[in-house]
């Protein structure tokens, strides 16, 4: 059989990869420990597993509107008021099979083929691919660690060619954390309203933040709304990976032509997911303090572990669950007669030889780099960083 050229381009998920690495050989009885998770540990709470199970009982078994419940879309016209500063009705509101699906809908419905999507990097390893599906073409804004992993609005600008359609922000930022500031968002706002690009901001862990930081909203920014497709979900927040419910949010002609795309391809995110999700968004949120506690100190301490590690250094995250060290400094160092040239290399190292599961940097355009997931327990943290220094001081 012949596939088709369409999906000859389209990589494996780098973190499944590594993921699916680590569990064979858990499956081998090795004591491995897992960095790669790109979900939190906790459980979904149960006021949200009893709204799925009541409304499964209540004959939620059915199709329901594409983009979603009315009790649904109006979950997060509500939500959007109490937590976000941001003022919607629900034809603005679109809910899907995942956040990844939302982005899919909207960069599909946002990008022409030959289009110029300009992309902060490190990125999350979906977006170029999504871009690329779409038939447009990713270009690149190197962001570092000096500059917090944060892009400017000049960078972007420099990059904006005659081709340039729109942009993704992604703040918090998996990989690195990194939150954006009011002001910075503020001046690329003014980009994108002088180059007239529509701008995806991907907000999925807006509300796991830590210390001072606070994420803004892009679509709050004044004018910003009418151009700009938010991406969110339960996911992270609610600890609900599994349940595939995304949440699209967006000026209304564009909801309308993805309802439209989506009622071709998958129709509603399942029903009792949707009552899950509409507990999630609307039931007091007493278990979320107590996680982002946990969240704070474990990233504290693993960083503070990775720094104390001679050829490592990594700044310190401010929202999401992942650390994401430079390890470009380890690079050259060898084993015995192996030289460790790439970030998969020791990535491949820490795995086979100290059994310590972490995603290397490349997929998420950062060589050099590699990204930590502290979704796990403090014991595991400290274990799994502990090996990690052990091997590194084996390198010589
Ligand atoms: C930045 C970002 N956006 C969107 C998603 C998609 O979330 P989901 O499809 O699990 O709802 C993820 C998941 O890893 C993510 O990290």
């Amino acid at each position: 059989m012949k596939l088709s050229l369409r999906t000859e381009s389209v990589p494996a998920s780098a973190t499944i990869a590594v993921t699916t690495k680590a569990a064979q050989l858990k499956a081998q009885g090795v004591d491995v420990v897992g960095f790669g998770a790109g979900q939190p540990d906790f459980d979904t709470p149960e006021h949200i597993r009893n709204a799925a199970k009541q409304a499964l009982d209540d004959g939620w078994t059915r199709y329901t509107p594409t983009p979603g419940l009315p009790q649904m879309r109006q979950a997060v016209v509500d939500h959007c008021a109490r937590y976000f500063d941001l003022d919607i009705e629900q034809s603005h509101v679109i809910t899907s099979c995942g956040g990844k699906h939302s982005l899919y809908n909207g960069i599909m419905c946002l990008a022409n083929p030959g289009d110029e999507v300009l992309l902060p990097s490190p990125y999350w390893v979906t977006y170029p691919v999504q871009i690329e599906m779409a038939g447009a073409k990713p270009v690149l804004v190197a962001g570092a660690p000096e500059n917090g992993f944060r892009v400017t609005a000049e960078q972007l600008e420099a990059a904006c060619t005659d081709k340039t359609k729109g942009l993704i922000i992604n703040s918090p930022s998996n990989p690195t954390g990194a939150g954006y500031r009011r002001e910075e968002l503020e001046a690329i706002a003014d980009l994108a309203e002088r180059r007239d690009l529509w701008v995806i901001s991907d907000e999925m862990y807006a509300r796991l933040t830590y210390g001072d930081y606070k994420s803004t909203w892009f679509a709050t920014l004044p004018g910003m709304f009418e151009r700009t497709y938010t991406v969110y979900g339960v996911s992270k927040t609610y600890a609900m990976t599994g349940w595939r419910v995304g949440i699209g949010i967006g000026p209304k002609a564009l909801v309308a032509t993805m309802s439209r795309l989506q009622g071709q391809m998958t129709t509603n995110p399942a029903a009792m997911a949707q009552a899950g999700a509409i507990a999630a968004l609307t039931q007091p949120e007493d278990f979320l303090a107590g996680w982002l506690t946990a969240f704070d100190a474990r990233r504290q301490r693993m960083v503070e572990m990775l720094n104390a590690i001679d050829g490592v250094a990594c700044n310190m995250p401010e929202g999401a669950f992942y650390a994401f060290p430079d390890l470009r400094g380890l690079l050259g160092r060898r084993l015995g007669g192996t030289v460790m040239q790439t970030d998969w290399d020791l990535i491949n190292y820490l795995l086979e030889e100290a059994h310590v599961a972490l995603v290397p940097g490349t997929p998420f355009g950062a060589p050099g780099f590699a990204r930590l997931s502290y979704a796990t327990s403090m014991e595991q943290i400290e274990k799994g960083v502990g090996r990690m220094a052990d091997a590194f001081g084996r390198l010589t």
